[in-house]
């Protein structure tokens, strides 16, 4: 079945931690706009020169970058069977670019479900938060910690902080959700294609409710 799903919630809902997991039990890829870019700046590609400045303001990169990013990987035979949208789309634009290049291919989202954090919340997750720089995994000094502190459990390289975890980036990241992504809730609505889930609480227990949201238990 062709399962084309949006993760949408604020910044450190959770939208990855949980995409990650989602994307194992149904078999399909996650698409994290975030980690292509990052991957970018990483391979120290024109892209990833390009966008670093703004994503280390925690501004939001233009719509035909990422429209481009995620228009290449729906031409790829790996998303065959669907996909779990991670932090993308995150414009009105680009849902509704996402729209028509979906309707292109004869195919359209199937589910959106939107992960409720409240902002407090979001800023405790995103302060302590902690990435592999190899895998890209997300880890909690508190409240996910790795096995050993500051360690990657699966490559075992030395854990970083991502530069738009720090307070002030935090906030503009959330005043950026606030102004230009939360319009998606409505806009998946009028299609009858929102589902909330209640992002607070073990990983386990959100991760139960999503797969309920989507049918998937
Ligand atoms: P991106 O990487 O997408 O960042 P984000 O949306 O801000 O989302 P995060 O990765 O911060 O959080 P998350 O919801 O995935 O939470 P996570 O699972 O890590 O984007 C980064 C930047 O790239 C943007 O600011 C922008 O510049 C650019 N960009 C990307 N896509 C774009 C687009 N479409 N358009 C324009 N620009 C774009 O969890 C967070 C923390 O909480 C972790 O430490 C985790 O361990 C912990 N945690 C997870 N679940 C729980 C739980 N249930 N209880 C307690 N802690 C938890």
């Amino acid at each position: 079945m062709d399962q084309l799903v949006i993760l949408l919630g604020p910044p450190g809902a959770g939208k990855g931690t949980q995409a990650k997991r989602l994307a194992a039990k149904l078999g399909i890829p996650q698409l994290s706009t975030g980690d292509m870019l990052r991957e970018a700046r990483a391979a120290g590609s024109d892209l990833g020169k390009q966008v670093a400045a703004i994503m280390d303001a925690g501004k939001l990169v233009s719509d035909d970058i990422v429209v481009a990013l995620i228009d290449d990987k729906m031409g790829r035979d790996v998303t065959r069977d669907g996909a779990i949208f991670d932090g993308f789309p995150r414009t009105e634009g680009q849902a509704g670019s996402l729209d028509r290049l979906l309707a292109a291919r004869g195919r359209k989202v199937t589910a959106a479900v939107l992960m409720d954090v409240p902002d407090a919340e979001v800023v405790r997750r995103n302060s302590g938060r902690r990435m592999c720089p190899i895998c890209q995994r997300t880890y909690h000094v508190d409240l996910a910690p790795p096995k050993t502190a500051g360690v990657c459990d699966v490559e075992g390289h030395e854990l970083i902080q991502r530069p738009d975890d720090r307070p002030e980036k935090i906030q503009a990241r959330l005043d950026a959700y606030h102004r230009d992504t939360a319009p998606l809730i409505g806009y998946y609505a009028r299609k009858g294609l929102l589902r909330r889930v209640d992002g607070v609480g073990a990983q386990d227990d959100v991760f139960g409710r999503l797969a309920a949201a989507l049918g998937a238990t």
